[in-house]
């Protein structure tokens, strides 16, 4: 077992530090948030991920978890150590690699011989070797070992994941890394630093073209008439397209797939082999939250000025509380503009994001008077609210369900008039 260094407590920092230490590893996990370490040591999380938190008071009682402020602390006596810190998107969708400079930076004063410090955050390709200027340790290796899970499932990915890929300068050192996940049944993808850094992007933005390809054929489906669910049932089981990431939506959001698509077509112009295909995704993905708001726009025939929109779902998909690039607070935007006023419910948001925004604190409060009703996140629950009871409490009969989420056929016995997507 190994002695690990976390910096950074995320959604990607916050659960692998939670498995590595379930694994059986020695495992201090740095932010540098005081207050954020304070309750993350009393197992109290900054971020809301089924699972994560009986983990964590697992580790803590097992004296393999804990929390430090600043990177000292954690990485004095580590073999091991993750940067796992935030990259946000800077000028040109290029990656802002800031905070993980600076984390290298640090740890270049810190960490002990031979340590090998891994890259978990979604750098640029070429960016270890920046990594390693800024440690200024010719004696510490520096590996990429991408992380492929997904919010609202962390834990469940983390666990049981399609692959493990890292890449070092030599083959020992990423065996090194690879041994860590010991206990976890997978497939071992060991390579070069650079190509460990490609795979992630490459993956994240053939997921972001997967999605945007389907949504097009969804608004096909709506033109000739077929209905997109049975359709992507359809295509989903040939095995070359899989059915995950299949599922017709507002378009797809989040902290990852658009931030590293956007990424990876800025390095693909920078290196002159531009990415056509990328940029249509991204295109699509715009034209996406167009169609929604259009649907919206067609069901309030008298206009969406001084309309009453109600809203569920705010959060960018399922079973999280973020928010970051949500589809649904960009449709809820261009509604507001056109003069809508909008009541949102969503179980995992509690102050409204947006200006003018009104939060509900139950689904059905929303509909109170609401001339539509606008499903953008597909919480499992919103499924099992009685319809005629919306119905009852709303003063117009129209359904826009960009999710697909709720029983076409019950809403209609409701008396709605439902309108779903690509059916
Ligand atoms: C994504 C990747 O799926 C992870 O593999 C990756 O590790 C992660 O980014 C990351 O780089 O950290 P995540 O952002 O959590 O994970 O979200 P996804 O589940 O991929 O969903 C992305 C967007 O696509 C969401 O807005 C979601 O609602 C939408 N989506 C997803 C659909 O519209 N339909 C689908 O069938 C699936």
């Amino acid at each position: 077992m190994s002695n690990l260094a976390i910096i950074g407590t995320g959604y990607v920092g916050l659960t692998t530090g939670a498995v590595m230490a379930h694994l059986g590893h020695q495992v201090t996990c740095a932010d540098l948030d005081p207050a954020k370490v304070e309750k993350l040591n009393q197992a109290e999380l900054h971020i809301y991920e089924p699972g994560l938190r009986e983990l964590v008071v697992a580790g803590l009682a097992s004296g393999r978890l804990r929390f430090v402020v600043g990177a000292a602390e954690a990485a004095e006596a580590c073999e091991f150590a993750f940067l796992c810190v935030q990259t946000p998107q800077g000028a040109d969708g290029e990656a802002d690699l800031t905070w993980v400079l600076a984390a290298a930076a640090e740890l270049g004063h810190i960490v002990p011989p031979g340590t090998v410090v891994i890259n978990k955050s979604t750098v640029p390709v070429g960016s270890a070797a920046r990594v390693a200027a800024a440690l200024a340790r010719p004696d510490v290796t520096v590996a990429s070992n991408p992380e492929f899970l997904r919010e609202g499932t962390a834990l469940a990915d983390c666990l049981n994941p399609d692959r493990i890929v890292v890449g070092a300068p030599d083959v020992a050192a990423a065996q090194a890394v690879a041994a860590l996940y010991d206990g976890i049944t997978a497939p071992v993808v060991i390579t070069d630093v650079t190509s460990a850094e490609m795979i992630k992007y490459a993956s994240n933005a053939f997921l972001a073209v997967k999605l945007s390809y389907v949504n097009e054929i969804a608004a096909l489906c709506e033109r000739v008439g077929a209905d997109a669910l049975d359709v992507v049932q359809g295509m989903g089981f040939d095995q070359r397209i899989g059915k995950d990431a299949l599922k017709p939506g507002p378009g797809w959001g989040g902290s990852c797939l658009p931030k590293d698509t956007a990424a990876l077509a800025h390095m693909a112009a920078t290196a002159g082999a531009p990415a056509g295909v990328l940029q249509a995704a991204m295109h699509a993905n715009n034209e996406q939250r167009r169609r929604v708001v259009a649907k919206v726009t067609a069901a309030v025939p008298n206009g969406l000025h001084g309309a009453r929109v109600a809203v569920w779902g705010l959060t960018f998909k399922a079973n999280t509380d973020d928010l970051r690039d949500s589809p649904s607070l960009a449709v809820i935007q261009v509604l507001q503009q056109l003069g809508a006023t909008v009541v949102a419910h969503d179980p995992q948001v509690e102050a409204a994001p947006l200006e003018g925004l009104l939060l509900a604190s139950e689904p059905l409060l929303a509909c109170e008077q609401a001339d539509v009703l606008v499903v953008l996140t597909e919480w499992p629950q919103f499924a099992a609210i009685d319809l005629a009871e919306a119905a009852a409490r709303m003063t117009g009969r129209e359904i826009v369900d960009a999710r697909n989420l709720l029983d076409r056929s019950a809403a209609v016995a409701a008396g709605f008039h439902y309108v779903g997507l690509g059916r």
